[in-house]
């Protein structure tokens, strides 16, 4: 027991010829085990009991050696270690052009009293089509390559983020003012022009005496704030089931200034998304009296809009994740 509490244990040698000498199979110990057949019957119990202590002791003292060696070794690499090494560098991740220009056109509608509303994806005919005044079994439906996702086609992919403007008026009382932004689905093929999961920035503004002036201006001074201030704006007559007027919206091509290039197709104007005054059959449709209220909406792509304003030709780049693409908008919030 005495040169169990003493046997040097103080580096890796003196460990394994403790272990040798006293714990392994041809120990001491061991050895002692062994000698027990010459133990008196009465006194086996005793002698057992003390030299299972030795055991349970010698392994003690060796496994805390043990220990304690292992954390020197490491104490002692770490000692070695030279602080005045430059770090790994630490790569940020940079914020998804979408989710720029998104942010972006939120805070330009915001300066203007618009707040932000979000709607589900996953809608019902009533909120994406019937509400919006698309006449019950009308190609209409067919027409948006709407991704149905029950056998009655009453549970769809939303096909535009018109559905938001239906739930907010449902819900609110006018004036309301409202920037609705999100994902929307259309069974279209990918190509370099379009995709079948992309974004739209929905608009809404309903209130007493709202004109088409009112949203003339709403988008005019959204396209100088987006795009610069010598960016025009141009509205050609269009038709959607929910507005009347309804209007397509141009803005001058930003590569040309209007002078006529290949990203619009030599007119010097490219299309950015919809819009009208909402149809007196929507407001009556969501609850609001079309005698007391007006209001104008508008539908844009997000897509179109980044891709207009950072020259990105294919729309494809946007999901693929290719780092040597989303580097690029490092940096920007
Ligand atoms: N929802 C239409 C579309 O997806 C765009 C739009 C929105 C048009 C609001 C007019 C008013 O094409």
């Amino acid at each position: 027991a005495q040169e169990i509490e003493t046997a040097p244990l103080g580096n890796a040698a003196e460990l394994e010829q403790f272990r040798i000498a006293y714990i392994g199979r041809k120990g001491l110990i061991a050895a002692l085990f062994e000698d027990m057949k010459q133990v008196a019957p009465e006194q086996r119990r005793e002698v057992g009991q003390q030299l299972n202590s030795l055991k349970n002791r010698a392994q003690e003292r060796f496994d805390q050696a043990q220990e304690q060696l292992t954390n020197t070794t490491e104490s002692v690499s770490s000692n070695n270690f030279d602080f005045t090494l430059p770090t790994v560098p630490n790569t940020l991740g940079t914020r998804h052009p979408l989710s720029i220009a998104r942010n972006e056109i939120v805070r330009i509608f915001e300066r203007i009293g618009f707040n932000l509303s979000e709607g589900p994806e996953i809608e019902d005919d009533w909120h994406n089509f019937s509400a919006l005044n698309f006449p019950e079994n009308h190609p209409a439906r067919e027409m948006q390559d709407t991704f149905f996702i029950s056998q009655d086609r009453d549970k769809l992919l939303r096909t535009h983020t018109s559905n938001v403007q239906v739930r907010l008026m449902e819900n609110q009382k006018p004036p309301l003012r409202s920037i609705m932004p999100g994902r929307v689905y259309r069974n279209e093929a990918i190509s370099a022009r379009a995709h079948m999961m992309f974004h739209q920035v929905e608009g809404l503004y309903v209130d007493k005496n709202v004109s088409f002036a009112d949203l003339k201006q709403t988008l005019y001074y959204f396209a100088q704030e987006m795009f610069g201030q010598d960016t025009k704006i141009r509205f050609r007559p269009s038709f959607f089931p929910f507005t009347e007027p309804s209007a397509e919206i141009d803005i001058t091509c930003l590569i040309c200034k209007g002078e006529g290039c290949n990203i619009c197709k030599g007119t010097g104007w490219v299309e950015i998304g919809g819009s009208g005054m909402v149809d007196p059959a929507v407001l009556e449709s969501c609850g609001i009296d079309p005698k007391e209220y007006s209001g104008f909406a508008f539908g844009m792509g997000i897509e179109r809009i980044t891709m207009l304003k950072y020259q990105i030709r294919d729309l494809r780049l946007f999901t693929e994740n290719d780092v040597r693409f989303l580097r690029q908008f490092e940096g920007i919030l």
